[in-house]
């Protein structure tokens, strides 16, 4: 088991396990983050050996100041505007590489981008404190769901790390927003907590999606995200065998019967939804339901990155094209 801290008691124990080249769990608005210094390869090797991804997937790499992020990276218009509206906060830039950037080749898997944040809250006070920027992928194993609880990540990683900062449930619950500037050009990689609509308000023009024939961010992949028990989607009734993710008022018939039901949102609240989406997965699996019945989530804002999730969690588990992150 890990050592579990609270976030006012933890900044101490958790840079020195960080200059010491050790992972360690920290709360971030989004979601947790298993953190190591960006700048130490072995230690962002541990990142990858921990979680057990089966090969080394670029990470983003969290910074605490836009000086920190633009020695990194090179900054264009278009990511100034982005980061000046929305950091701190749960948006992801993957920007050129700067060169004698003092980052770890394995945080960008060699790449000649790298997919910068700059977090809110415990995050950022650390990254300031260790004076380095800090790799971290979601804190869970790879292919499970992500944590946003220090339980949850107890759960999953506690036998393989030694400190887990405990900052409560996740706000947002839910990854960040992933936008690549490719030559001035944005293009979204992963919907997440900031709602494209957002983005696209602050770019003046919509945004194209990902890149034809070719998966820019292993998140992209199809089966992701994934809860063991298997999930469909667009649910209206509800097998005896079944467990029901309700959305809003409960609609779907037979959902008295349901082996178990969690709700995202009663009220039918999309940003209490995502908040909800990860704990509400885990919760379900743990009833051994033949299947995750999701109802409709309507798709926009927030419901765009939930119904992103949903689905990934929804599709054909093939062990060749399964899960990364
Ligand atoms: O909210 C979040 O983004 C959380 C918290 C901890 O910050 N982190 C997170 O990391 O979700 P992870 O590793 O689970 O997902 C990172 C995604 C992956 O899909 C990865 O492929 C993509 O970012 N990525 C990282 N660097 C990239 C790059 N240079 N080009 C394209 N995609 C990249
Ligand atoms: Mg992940």
């Amino acid at each position: 088991m890990a050592r579990i801290l609270p976030t006012d008691r933890a900044i101490e124990d958790a840079v020195t396990l960080l200059r010491g080249g050790h992972v360690v769990a920290i709360p971030t608005e989004t979601v947790y983050g298993l953190a190591a210094d960006a700048t130490n390869g072995q230690a962002v090797a541990r990142i990858f050996e921990t979680k057990g991804r089966p090969r080394f997937n670029p990470l983003i790499c969290h910074v605490s100041t836009r000086e920190m992020a633009e020695r990194l990276a090179v900054f264009d218009t278009t990511a100034g505007k982005l980061a000046d509206r929305f950091w701190p906060g749960p948006l992801t830039l993957v920007l050129p590489l700067r060169e004698n950037s003092p980052v770890h080749p394995l945080v960008s898997a060699g790449l000649q981008t790298i997919a910068l944040r700059m977090p809110q809250g415990f995050a950022a006070e650390l990254i300031a404190r260790l004076g380095e920027p800090l790799a971290a992928p979601s804190a869970n194993s790879s292919g499970r769901i992500s944590a946003t609880s220090a339980d949850a990540v107890q759960s999953d990683l506690g036998d393989r790390i030694e400190l887990i900062v405990d900052g409560g449930p996740s706000r947002i619950g839910l990854e960040s927003t992933i936008v690549k500037i490719d030559d001035g050009r944005p293009r979204l990689l992963r919907p997440g907590g900031v709602p494209v609509e957002e983005i696209e308000a602050v770019l003046g023009m919509p945004m194209e999606s990902g890149v034809a024939g070719k998966i820019q961010a292993p998140g992209m992949m199809t089966s992701h995200y994934a809860p063991a028990t298997p999930l469909r989607l667009n649910a209206n009734h509800i097998g005896p065998d079944e467990a029901l993710l309700a959305f809003g008022p409960v609609r779907a018939a037979g959902a008295d019967l349901a082996k178990a039901v969690a709700n995202l949102s009663p009220t039918g609240d999309l940003r209490d939804a995502a908040a909800n989406l990860y704990a509400c997965l885990h919760q379900l699996d743990a009833v051994g339901a033949s299947m995750i019945a999701a109802e409709p989530v309507p798709n926009h804002d927030l419901g765009a990155a939930i119904n992103d999730r949903l689905s990934r969690a929804a599709a054909p588990r093939d062990t060749e094209t399964r899960t990364l992150s």
